[in-house]
């Protein structure tokens, strides 16, 4: 039955006012509070990449191999950042035409505010490390190539997401996409927790402790947007948002998990010089987790909030892959997938 609501939900459309949505005359609203106390701790949370400790990432610190393995998991980070940036500008801009309260508003300008200095962080390692790379490189060996090669295509994927993720606005309503944001910030969370631990650079350990705080703030306010959103929603609508926590698994997959081929088109050989890539970043002093943890830590992350998104009637979905048991969503290969990014 839960799957045969979920198939007609694919094809749902939605009625807007006729009236075109303005920014104006917008409103000062302060429906829920947890969400204005989320946006003001970004003001005491404030930090600046500019503050690193930039030097240690000077050139002559490491081999060239080490060298591009970093900046290829900078740049596979980056995709996430910069969907990110593309997703809740947007999202704002939504919040702000569809008169939602105030808080909403100004949490999102943040979150994309924070997404700019995360995809920062990504820029200002590519360049101190492999200048150029990954979109004016020229590689020179095997290794290289296959770095470059693996983010490109990736890039290139991100465009198919980012076309689909545009259309969502005309055919879901806006609360259950606001909603959905909270999953990618569970993944979030536990990405760059474990990056900060796992560094043994004191520039990444404190870029990625900077990014958790961020995250935590994300997964805080998109929390109470799902609760205050959650209450009012039809059975139906949880059931999509079931959907789309899925969905993010998939999109946020080849940097939390392994590439799942339900969204991604990648090359045979991309794992294999993805893994090699990675462990050699994490050789450099860059904390990125084994396939093990990551598995390990997503499944610790959805079981953690499972009693939440339960007490909200909202069921989690399945996810065999990391041992996570729940509704089975069917999702088939080439479908679009519908998720908000880091
Ligand atoms: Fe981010
Ligand atoms: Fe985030």
């Amino acid at each position: 039955m839960l799957i045969n609501m979920l198939k007609h939900l694919q094809g749902m459309q939605i009625d807007r006012p006729n009236e075109t949505p303005n920014i104006f005359p917008g409103n000062w609203d302060v429906v829920t509070q947890e969400l204005l106390k989320t946006y003001e701790a970004w003001f005491k949370q404030n930090w600046g990449p500019v503050e690193l400790p930039w030097d240690e990432l000077n050139r002559e610190n490491f081999d060239q191999d080490q060298a591009v393995a970093q900046a290829y998991w900078m740049a596979k980070l980056a995709l996430f950042e910069k969907s990110g940036i593309g997703a809740f500008s947007l999202a704002t801009l939504q919040a702000a035409r569809y008169n939602m309260e105030d808080p909403t508003k100004k949490f999102l300008a943040g979150v994309t505010y924070d997404e700019c200095r995360h995809d920062e962080i990504c820029r200002r390692a590519c360049n101190r490390l492999c200048p150029g790379f990954p979109y004016k490189f020229k590689p020179k060996t095997t290794l290289e190539e296959k770095a470059l090669r693996n983010i490109q295509v990736l890039y290139d994927n991100g465009k198919r997401y980012w076309s689909a993720f545009e259309k969502v606005w005309e055919k879901y309503p806006l609360e259950l996409i606001f909603s959905s944001f909270f999953f990618a910030e569970i993944g979030a969370q536990l990405i760059f927790k474990t990056v900060a631990e796992k560094s043994r650079l004191s520039v990444y350990t404190q870029a990625f402790n900077n990014i958790t705080k961020d995250e935590s703030r994300h997964l805080a306010g998109t929390l109470a947007l799902l609760d205050r959103l959650a209450k009012e929603m039809p059975k139906e609508h949880k059931l999509m948002i079931t959907r789309q926590m899925k969905h993010g698994f998939i999109y946020l997959s080849p940097l939390l998990f392994k590439p799942m081929p339900e969204f991604w088109k990648l090359p045979d050989d991309f794992l294999e010089w993805d893994q090699r890539l990675e462990e050699k970043a994490y050789e450099a002093g860059l904390g990125v987790p084994t396939a093990e943890e990551k598995a390990e830590r997503w499944y610790k992350a959805i079981e953690q909030h499972r009693k939440k998104l339960e007490s909200l009637e909202v069921p989690v979905p399945a996810i065999k892959e990391v041992g996570v048991d729940g509704v089975d969503v069917p999702v088939k290969k080439g479908d679009n997938i519908v998720a908000t990014p880091l």
